[in-house]
């Protein structure tokens, strides 16, 4: 995690500030001595009950004083959501958690926090007195994570106070992994925008409720199960599929989200030169659809062989606006399918650049379903448009908004 360390939105040049319509736009130097005045501000926008995105090392998140309930109440105005779906607390210190934050902190949190603190993983435990209930949702529970990103962690010292804060993005859109992408989506609802370059997770933390033993399973994210397994000694449970008529584990895993503007189906890779995902695109091409397929690059070379239909790649860290004519398909490639990291940074670049290539469908190709891979596929099943994960299984496992 070494690469955590270091950051940068500008390519080393001074901080730059932007003025939006509203909101500052800083563009930090990635050299903390020069960046300090910017997260300084930023943190004095946050103390006065303010807005402010800020760079965690998993996506970006919007950022409120999570011990002030108004200013909580902005972030569900700003994301458009749903006020039931509780909030992640973020923390500067991992050993530190601020008084009256916590009611208690279960055996399972203090082995989980030692192991993997600071990083990409959120523990669900008894709520303390000082946590508003926009917060909680009213639940009993609070999550809580302290984020491995610099900036993330000097913003949230610097504020002096716990900072609450989903993912930047609007309810419902693909997690923000670059500042352009919070730009996009709340430019005009924040006060402030601490820009640290691209995200190096990509997807968002992992979540474990630790006030049940075994520990509990509520998204997974960028600690793998196998790292908390081995770290616990002990399978987790896995939280069942959200019914309907009861309250769901973790709030968010019943809405759909992480979707691109057009329908996506989830397709299992073309094996032998066959499979539906063939198929699809075979019949949506002749149908003058704007395809884009969205998978590793074995796949893309597979279903490209498999469909006699050529597939132009773009790696969507780099490209935005990708150049191929409007009647090819258009291939943004998450990587080799044996390097999940890879796929995990690029998913969310991938679905937001098949918005800016106007698709009208996204064909996306399952990953292979393990260490991060499982992460990707979790939020590949929730993009996915009502019943088109053909083979490869329900959207049963939980997300995040
Ligand atoms: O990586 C991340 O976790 C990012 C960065 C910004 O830290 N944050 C993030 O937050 O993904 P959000 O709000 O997009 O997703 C948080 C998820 C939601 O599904 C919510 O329902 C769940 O965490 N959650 C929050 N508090 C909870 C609680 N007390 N019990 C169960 N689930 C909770
Ligand atoms: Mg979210």
């Amino acid at each position: 995690m070494e690469r955590l360390g270091r950051y940068s939105a500008g390519g080393g040049r001074a901080v730059g500030v932007v003025k939006g319509p509203r909101a500052r736009w800083w563009r930090l130097s990635g050299d903390a001595r020069r960046d300090a005045a910017a997260i300084q501000e930023a943190a004095g926008l946050l103390r006065r009950g303010g807005l402010v995105a800020f760079p965690t090392e998993t996506v970006y998140g919007l950022g409120a004083d999570a011990l002030n309930p108004s200013a909580v109440r902005r972030i569900f105005v700003a994301k458009g959501r749903p006020p039931d779906n509780p909030l992640i607390v973020h923390v500067a210190d991992p050993a530190g958690i601020p008084a009256g934050l916590v009611a208690e902190w279960p055996a399972a949190a203090r082995r989980l926090g030692e192991a993997f603190w600071p990083g990409p993983l959120t523990l669900v435990v008894p709520a303390g007195p000082r946590v508003p209930a926009a917060v909680t949702a009213g639940q009993p529970t609070v999550a809580v994570r302290c984020p491995a990103h610099p900036v993330a962690r000097a913003l949230i010292a610097a504020a002096a106070t716990p900072v609450a804060a989903p993912s930047a993005n609007r309810s419902g859109r693909p997690s923000p992994t670059r500042a352009q992408d919070v730009w996009d989506d709340l430019g005009d609802a924040i006060d402030g925008l601490l820009d640290a370059g691209p995200t190096p997770v990509g997807v968002e933390s992992t979540i474990v409720d630790v006030t049940r033993w075994p520990p509990v399973l509520l998204r997974p994210g960028g600690v793998t199960v196998e790292q908390l397994e081995a770290t616990l000694g002990q399978a987790l449970q896995r939280a069942a599929p959200p019914r309907p008529e009861e309250p769901a584990a973790a709030p968010g895993m019943k809405y759909r989200h992480y979707a691109p503007e057009a329908p996506l189906w989830l397709l299992p890779p073309p094996e032998d030169g066959t499979g539906p995902a063939v198929e699809a695109l075979q019949r949506a091409c002749a149908a003058g659809q704007r395809v884009v397929v969205v998978g590793c690059r074995e796949d893309l070379d597979a279903l490209a062989a498999a469909s006699h239909i050529p597939i132009p790649r773009v790696d969507p860290l780099i490209a935005e606006q990708p150049a191929v004519l409007p009647s090819r398909p258009l291939g943004l490639e998450l990587g080799p399918r044996d390097r999940p990291e890879e796929q995990a940074r690029r998913l969310f670049r991938a679905l937001r650049a098949a918005d800016h290539a106007a698709a009208t469908l996204v064909l996306a190709l399952a990953v292979p379903e393990r260490g991060l891979g499982r992460t990707v596929m979790n939020r590949l099943r929730k993009a996915a448009a009502e019943g088109r994960c053909a083979g490869i299984g329900r959207p049963e496992d939980p997300g995040g908004v």
